[in-house]
């Protein structure tokens, strides 16, 4: 991958202020996660281990219902980058072309785990409301608040995949339908270590982005992850228990 980061020290304070803003921020995402009805669930050592399995299906059919909208939105949105920075934009091109196929491994562990397959399946409310904030920072927000929205992206994942591991193992769960949280596990880290630089980078070549990053963080983080993850809680358990 093209790093276009500078060397450590040579980032500005501001930058570095930034980068503990945003990774608090995200931190503090991950605790609410870990508060949330569907987290304790999937814990809990009495829910049964099919149930672990048609939840976490679920929340594949709804990466499925979203990620390529938030794909294309990604491309849109960095293709309105000054033109004259060509290397953020070849490193931004890099990573989303890294994701593009993500969409493809939720289609295809939710069918490993039973589900059946989406032939133009419509989105869900939030599914639906993920991809329109995409669309809108996409068109309109300043393309340099990008990077705040795909922090939000990339380190809970990382996060989150990495805490559901030891859950996969005690449970002994199926390897092969859960290949997107087992690769994004040790490929979110990556990912999200590479956007931190380019946040820092980003943010001390251009001193007037951090607030554009602060605001697409949290206009992602209306609709993402708890509206999207409890929705697939409410189709797959509590729905089904009525
Ligand atoms: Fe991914
Ligand atoms: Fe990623």
């Amino acid at each position: 991958m093209n790093h276009v980061a500078k060397e450590t020290g040579k980032y500005s304070e501001e930058a570095h202020a930034t980068f503990n803003e945003l990774d608090a921020r995200v931190e503090k995402v991950f605790s609410q996660v870990k508060e949330w009805r569907g987290w304790k669930f999937l814990h809990d050592p009495n829910t049964p281990r099919e149930d672990i399995v048609r939840f976490i299906r679920e929340i594949f059919r709804s990466v499925v219902m979203y990620q390529a909208h938030t794909t294309e939105a990604g491309f849109h949105m960095f293709g309105r980058l000054p033109k004259g920075d060509v290397r953020l934009i070849q490193a931004l091109c890099g990573h989303k072309a890294e994701e593009a196929e993500h969409g493809i491994w939720a289609a295809e562990d939710h069918q490993k785990l039973g589900g059946q397959p989406q032939v133009q399946a419509k989105p869900s409310p939030a599914t639906f409301a993920v991809a329109a904030v995409w669309w809108r920072m996409a068109m309109l927000e300043d393309p340099l608040g990008y990077l705040g929205a795909e922090y939000l992206f990339e380190e809970l994942t990382a996060l989150a995949t990495a805490a559901l591991l030891p859950l996969i193992k005690a449970r002994d769960l199926p390897t092969d339908g859960f290949r997107f949280i087992i690769e994004h596990a040790t490929e979110d880290a990556k990912h999200a270590v590479f956007i931190k630089h380019l946040i820092l980078d980003v943010a001390t070549r251009y001193p007037e982005s951090p607030t554009a990053m602060f605001r697409c963080f949290d206009y992602f983080h209306q609709v993402y992850p708890l509206p999207v993850w409890d929705e697939a809680f409410e189709r797959a358990i509590v729905a089904s228990a009525r």
